[in-house]
Formats: C-alpha cells, structure tokens, sequence
C-alpha cells in the first residue's frame, strides 16, 4: 500500500476491512502513525476520541474518556488474555487479593531502603561511559534497568546479558506480531524464571533472603502462590517493566538533551520530590507507555459511540496525556500544576503500582548521568529513532557526552 493523502491516512489498509458493520475510522499500522505516532494520536483525539481500529478494535484518546473507561473497570475489564496475568490480566476480588501481595513490595520504606543500591548501580554504570563520547539513552536504559532489577530481586548478575537478550526478543516477538515467536520468548522467559526460583524452593529454610524468596513465600486467600503465578508476578516485573523503563530513559535523557536550561536546573541539583515531578512531566509530553487493553463487558456508550459487549478496548494514554481541555497548549511545561491530572502510571484499580520503583530508578540514572557531564546533547551524526508503533517512545537516541 502507497502514501494515502493526508485526509485518508487513517482509512483502513487495503485488503484489512473494519471487520463487523461499524467501518474503521483509523489505521493503527498505517503510514500516518509509523511516520509520528504522537502527533497521529493527537489529531485522532481532536477528531475522533473514540475511534475503531481497522482490525477491529476500538481506542479512546481523549483524557475524559480514558479516565472514565480506567474507573469503570466493571464495563472495562482486564480479562483480555487467555494466559495467566498477575495482577493486571485479573478483574473484581481476584485481583484486590494479587494486588495486596504486589503492593507489599513497593512500600515507602521498602523503596527508600532500596535507594542506596539503585543510585550505586547507576553510578557504576555510568562510570563506565566515555566522557567525552557517544551514547544511545535508550541501550543505555535497558542496561540499567536490567542491573537494577536483578539487584532487586537478588538474582544472579551473570544473568545481565541474557535478560538484555531476552529483552530485545520479547520486543521483536512483540513487534513480528507471529504468535509464535512471542509464544517461544515466553517460554524461555519462564524457563529463566525458574532457574531463579527452583534453587529457592530446594533451599526452603535456608534460601537467601531477598525478594524473590520473600514472593515464594506469599499467600494469596490463605494459600500460597502456585509457581504458574509466581512465574507470572516476576514476567511482569521483569519482562514487560524492563522495556518501559528503557523507553522512559530514552524519552527523558532526549528532553533534557533538546533542553539545556532545565537540564542544567537539574544539573544544579533538586530534591526528590521536584525532580520525580518534573520527569512525570516529561514523560507526559511523550508517554511511551502508550497504552492498555481492556475488554467490555456489557454494551456502552463512550464519547458518543455505541460499543457493544465483548469489545476490544486500548486505552490510549499518550493521546489521553496532552488533551489540552486539560494541559492547554501543546508545549506547556508545569510540573506541579499537571501533577494530578498526568496518566503516565495510569489510574483506577491497576494504577502501577511499580511507580515508586520506576521513579527511584529514573531519578537515580538522570542524577548520575548529569553529575558525569557537562552537557548533553543531541548527537548531529545519528538521527533519532522512533520505536515503531503502538510501541511508544524511541528506539534510539544517540547523545553526546560532555
Ligand atoms: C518504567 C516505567 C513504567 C511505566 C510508565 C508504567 C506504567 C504503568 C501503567 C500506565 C499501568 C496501568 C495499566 C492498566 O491500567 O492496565 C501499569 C500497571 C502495572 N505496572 Fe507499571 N509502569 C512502569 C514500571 C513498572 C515497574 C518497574 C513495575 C514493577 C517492577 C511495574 C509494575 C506494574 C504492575 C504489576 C501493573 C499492573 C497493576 C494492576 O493490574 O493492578 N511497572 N504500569
């Protein structure tokens, strides 16, 4: 299929009709959104808040709408997989009883007993960069990431190559859209869960002490967690957290690079609490957690449309995050004022709750990044890459080091 012009570039792909009676208002593959998916989801958001893709499923753009879909969550459910997904695949009382086990893990104390470790794996990491010299934030994020998770969760730190392997995988599995292939990342993926988690569970009494012991050792309505839910907790810690936070590294480093004034303000040094709201800011410029499925479970009526039961449903939180009924104009940089209206960690019942997690690890890489260098900037010999969608965010970004 050619370029569309531009009022028909969102028309459905040719031999891909909308299937059912209600026609496709959009192409989520097309050229439109390869070309700048931002600046696509915007326009959809202006011109069509609830839109149907052409395969089908239906995504809502507007903040409104998506604020009211993610408190719904009786009509918008997250039972939208066959496979087993702790907690965000589980609805109703299931997932209050996952979600208490989850929450245990991220609490005040527990993050700020973690900070230390965190900002000295950055530091480390970050040692080793050439200065001055080059850089991609995103390849740099995913590295970070990965050595900090393993820290965490007290794996081996041998495992560092693997899970960075694994990681590239899972994105390209997702991205081939072959079942298949994302079916053998999972299995290996699993398989590398359970060499963490099977030495554990030989070693009972004696198992070193560290998060993934204290998972093992969960009970969920008076049971203990069974392996296949276990298995699940860390796949969503690991595999599908590790790629968010190489996004966010890449988005947040490109800002303050396009930036210098606020990247020599941070340079200069700001408490936890600002610095943690002016990167919410920035990530809700260009959100690269893009979005989230639901399924309805009854029919409604959302901005206007009629969807029936048993629709797909995306939340789309990168268009949801610069409506400017509620951000004003497209640019407009006010961290503290947009605090609490920002979708970046979603909201409602599945808000993430690996937030303070994220953000320690965020705060940490940029403050060691900035205390390294001088300056940091574009780099003029390697364009920027886009991540291809509905992935968000960069698949590259190459720096300069100063
Ligand atoms: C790095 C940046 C991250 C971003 C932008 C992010 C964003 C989000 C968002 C928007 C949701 C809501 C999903 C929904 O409503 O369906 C979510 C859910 C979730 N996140 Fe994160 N997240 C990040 C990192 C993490 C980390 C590091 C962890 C844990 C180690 C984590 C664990 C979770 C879990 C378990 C859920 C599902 C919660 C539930 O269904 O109740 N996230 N995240």
């Amino acid at each position: 299929m050619g370029e569309h012009e531009p009022g028909d570039e969102f028309g459905p792909e040719e031999g891909v009709p909308a299937p059912g009676p209600v026609p496709a208002d959009w192409n989520p593959r097309g050229p439109r959104v390869r070309r700048d998916p931002v600046a696509a989801y915007d326009e959809l958001r202006e011109r069509c808040p609830v839109a149907r893709g052409a395969g089908g499923a239906w995504t809502l753009f507007s903040h409104a709408e998506v604020v009211a879909a993610a408190l719904d969550h009786e009509t918008f459910a997250n039972a939208v997989s066959r496979h087993l997904q702790v907690p965000n695949g589980l609805d109703g009382p299931a997932h209050t009883a996952f979600r208490a086990v989850v929450e245990r893990f991220f609490t005040p104390q527990r993050t700020a007993a973690l900070g230390p470790v965190v900002r000295r794996t950055a530091e480390e990491l970050v040692a080793d960069l050439p200065v001055p010299g080059a850089v991609d934030a995103v390849a740099l994020g995913a590295r970070f990431a990965v050595r900090a998770q393993l820290a965490w969760l007290g794996w081996d730190p041998g495992l560092e190559e693997e899970l960075l392997r694994w990681t590239a995988e899972h994105r390209a599995a997702t991205r081939s859209r072959r079942p298949e292939r994302t079916a053998a990342a999972a299995r290996r993926f699993d398989a590398l869960v359970r060499s963490q988690t099977a030495p554990r569970r030989a070693a009972g009494a004696h198992a070193p002490d560290d998060v993934t012991t204290e998972l093992l050792r969960e009970r969920v309505e008076g049971r203990p967690l069974t392996e296949e839910e276990v298995v699940s907790v860390l796949r969503n810690w690991t595999g599908g957290d590790l790629g968010s936070m190489a996004l966010c590294a890449g988005v947040v480093l490109a800002h303050l690079a396009d930036h210098p004034q606020r990247q020599e303000r941070l340079r200069r040094g700001v408490p936890d609490r600002e610095l943690g709201q002016v990167l919410d800011e920035i990530l809700r410029l260009d959100d690269p957690f893009v979005q989230n499925r639901r399924v309805t479970t009854r029919p409604v009526t959302a901005g206007g449309r009629e969807l029936a039961a048993g629709e797909r449903v995306f939340l789309n939180w990168t268009a949801a995050n610069r409506d400017p009924r509620v951000f004003g104009e497209p640019g407009d940089f006010d961290p503290v004022g947009h605090a609490p209206y920002n979708l970046v960690w979603g909201i409602g019942k599945h808000v993430c709750p690996g937030r303070p997690l994220a953000t320690l690890e965020l705060r940490e890489l940029t403050r060691a990044v900035l205390a390294a260098t001088t300056a940091l900037v574009p780099d003029p010999r390697q364009p920027r890459e886009r991540e291809v969608p509905p992935g968000g965010g960069y698949a590259a970004v190459p720096l300069l080091l100063r």
